[in-house]
């Protein structure tokens, strides 16, 4: 049983690894956070953090100004000040649809290579999303291989899948709905005392299995939500060919139902983002592998795929051809409360767009920064809604932020050259919208 407070290292400071590094910190822990991106490091050392997350300014600012959390470029350094590292690197998709394993292989190595001079026992905790079987089979393996020592007497291994959401990731670190933690006994109890001393009384439930169990959950628990997400969105398509037809008075419908629950009923444009496209796309290659196949995460990728296009479909109802058209696009990352734009609908919307040869006039408020390096000179920046909305032709929601949901009729009757408006979130009352404006909306019947 510990008792002192074990000291972290992150490897890895993309969003799960600079929440989860921050986090700990902020709570006393020490925490060395390394990353092979420079620029990382020196940002993360001056306070300064590098992706948006509501909360986490602050959190950075206090963990380093106690001297709790500090970030380098040396692997070594991490490992010999820290007796647990967690693994948070990308796991990104090959151009095959399979997981790229390329960073966590590297971290492994780097890992083993600094555990060579170690005499201590050093617990080493995946948290990057892998495919049942890469703890033990690629992680562990690297580790031994290069340090010449045996897991479980030498290091322990664990993998313990998280599941923050971004936009609300710090939240998530601190009141998660569960915890899964997979890796052998000794392992698995130390990694449980670490999550005693942070949660204290908070702790939430966990389960403790192996780790190839704890992998599967991960990609379950992504593949049903997306799920769920795509069957509403299927749902959407029947009401908008309903007379008088709505998908969110029938998600509500069903969604009452206790047996399906409400959350994640909420029809769209589509899903997007760091982790659903890549995690569906690599369960569906894994079980390729294992020879099955995956009907129900086919078709939940399939209905994604055409989801965004609807609007484009719907733009061309409202004000016919759209070349030479000026579309306002409200909303360019992937969910609201993120600057995060990979896999965002809003690529796929604004592409077609443009290939329609419509000018494109987009306004985010977090994710700008990130849609110049996308977009570059392609379309048109604006620095508010308003701006955006100035001589347009038609507007499109794509992302929910609450600032959109605060515009009115008038703002777009007020501003827009052609006020013509698509709700491809929902955020609008369609009775109040389609007196005073042109309105479509995902999931509306005529
Ligand atoms: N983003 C999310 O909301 C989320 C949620 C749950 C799980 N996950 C999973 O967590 C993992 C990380 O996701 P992310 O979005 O934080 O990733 P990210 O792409 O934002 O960041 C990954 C970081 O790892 C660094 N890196 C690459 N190789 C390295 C190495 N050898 N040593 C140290 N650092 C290295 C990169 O420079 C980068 O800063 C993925 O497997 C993802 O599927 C992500």
């Amino acid at each position: 049983m510990l008792t002192d407070k074990p000291r972290m290292s992150v490897f890895g400071l993309g969003y799960v690894g600079t929440v989860t590094a921050a986090c700990f910190a902020y709570k006393g822990f020490n925490v060395v956070a390394f990353d092979v991106d420079k620029g990382k490091v020196e940002s993360l050392n001056q306070a300064i953090s590098f992706i948006y997350e509501p909360e986490l300014d602050e959190i950075i600012k206090q963990a380093v100004s106690s001297g709790s959390l500090k970030a380098t470029y040396n692997p070594n350094y991490a490992i010999m000040n820290s007796d647990i590292t967690f693994i948070t690197v990308g796991t990104p998709q090959k151009v095959d649809g399979k997981i790229d394993l390329r960073y966590v292989e590297d971290a492994s190595r780097m890992i083993g290579k600094a555990l060579k001079d170690k005499d201590d026992w050093h617990l080493v905790v995946v948290k990057s999303t892998v495919i049942p079987g890469t703890t033990n089979n690629v992680v562990k393996k690297n580790i031994e291989e290069v340090s010449g020592k045996t897991c479980d007497r030498d290091f322990g291994i664990c993998f313990n899948p998280e599941f923050l959401r971004e936009g609300a990731a710090v939240h998530d670190m601190f009141y998660p709905d569960r915890l899964i933690i997979g890796g052998s006994e000794k392992s698995s109890s130390y990694l449980l005392n670490l999550y005693n001393m942070f949660y204290g009384e908070k702790m939430p439930e966990t389960i403790i299995t192996n780790a190839e169990n704890a992998e599967l959950i991960k990609y379950a628990n992504n593949a049903f939500l997306a799920m769920k997400v795509s069957f509403i969105n299927m749902i959407a398509r029947i009401c908008q060919k309903i007379p008088k037809g709505d998908v969110e008075v029938v998600a509500k419908g069903i969604g009452l139902d206790k047996r399906i629950g409400s959350l994640f009923l909420k029809a769209g444009a589509g899903w997007g983002g760091s982790c659903w496209p890549k995690d569906l796309s690599a369960l569906k290659k894994f079980a390729e592998e294992i020879g099955l196949e995956l009907p129900l995460v086919d078709a939940t990728i399939e209905i994604n795929k055409t989801q965004p296009l609807i609007l484009i479909d719907f733009a061309k109802e409202l004000i016919g051809s759209l070349e030479g058209k000026r579309i306002s696009i409200l909303g360019l990352s992937f969910k609201p409360n993120t600057d995060d734009m990979r896999e965002a609908v809003s690529i796929k919307i604004i592409e077609s767009l443009l290939k329609e040869g419509a000018e494109v006039i987009a306004y985010d408020p977090k994710a700008m920064d990130n849609a110049k390096k996308i977009f570059g000179k392609k379309i048109i920046y604006a620095n508010n809604s308003i701006e955006c909305l100035k001589g347009a032709d038609c507007a499109m929601i794509v992302t929910e932020w609450d600032e959109f949901k605060n515009l009115k009729p008038e703002d777009f009757i007020n501003n827009m050259r052609n006020p013509a408006l698509i709700d491809g979130r929902r955020i609008y009352d369609p009775k109040i919208f389609s007196s005073k404006l042109k309105f479509k909306a995902i999931g509306l019947g005529e």
